[in-house]
């Protein structure tokens, strides 16, 4: 495990970013699994300009998306599939067929089973970013949940539920969602975690001491593990 901790967020995100950008370089065809949520969100928006300076080919490799809200689809603002869209995919240029996100629309255990298809096709998950919410979920891995092999369909957390809130401009009710398992993330070759800002300090400080409570946890022993954080988010370690 290889711990960053950056003086600022624009520095994180600069390594983060460059870091990533080196990978897809040098492992074209492979499969990258992104999360939504705000954490990452710069991080995208550096490697569109890193590859409009021409330093990265983002549609060198494929694409599966992390997790999705059951119920939410791609008119509905704050689904993962509407933010990853417009803040990376459509921006980076990345072909159709080269992603492949949740539809939170869709039946969610056959939505599951088409993004196991999906990983299988392409080889696993080989790279995956991350971020962590304050109860310690990674995509949607809640506590307590199960570490089922391939995708799940899992019932959300309150704090998710209530955190949630934030990415909606309405009142949602939402209950469930879909999301790539523990395992499968686990099996790439390089997870990076990222958390920023004093609200994820308790959490990410949980995770490093190998709380077995926090489900970002089970990631520790992962030798591709490298955790990105800036000053205020590792203010409990
Ligand atoms: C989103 C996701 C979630 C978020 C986590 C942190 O696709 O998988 O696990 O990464 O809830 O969210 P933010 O970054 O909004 O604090």
């Amino acid at each position: 495990m290889e711990l960053h901790i950056a003086e600022t967020r624009e520095d994180l995100v600069e390594r983060m970013a460059r870091a990533a950008a080196e990978w897809i370089g040098a492992h074209p065809g492979s499969l990258v699994c992104l999360a939504a949520g705000d954490t990452p969100l710069p991080v995208y928006a550096r490697l569109v300009a890193l590859q409009a300076e021409g330093r990265v080919d983002l549609a060198s490799v494929f694409y599966a998306g992390l997790d999705e809200w059951v119920g939410l689809g791609p008119a509905d603002a704050g689904s993962c599939l509407q933010v990853m869209r417009d803040a990376f995919y459509e921006p980076a240029g990345i072909p159709a067929d080269r992603r492949r996100v949740f539809d939170g629309l869709a039946d969610p255990a056959t939505e599951c089973r088409a993004m196991e298809r999906w990983i299988e096709a392409h080889g696993g998950i080989r790279f995956t970013l991350l971020g962590i919410g304050i109860n310690g979920h990674v995509g949607f891995n809640e506590p307590g949940a199960p570490d089922g092999e391939g995708c799940l369909v899992v019932a959300l957390d309150d704090i998710t539920q209530t955190v949630g809130v934030k990415y909606f401009d309405r009142e949602r009710t939402l209950q469930q969602g879909v999301t790539v398992g523990l395992r499968s993330l686990s099996k790439a070759e390089i997870v990076f975690l990222m958390a920023t800002g004093e609200r994820k300090a308790d959490i990410v400080g949980r995770m490093l001491s190998g709380d077995p409570a926090v489900p970002a946890s089970r990631l520790l022993p992962h030798p591709g593990l490298r955790i990105y954080l800036d000053r205020e988010a590792a203010g409990r370690l």
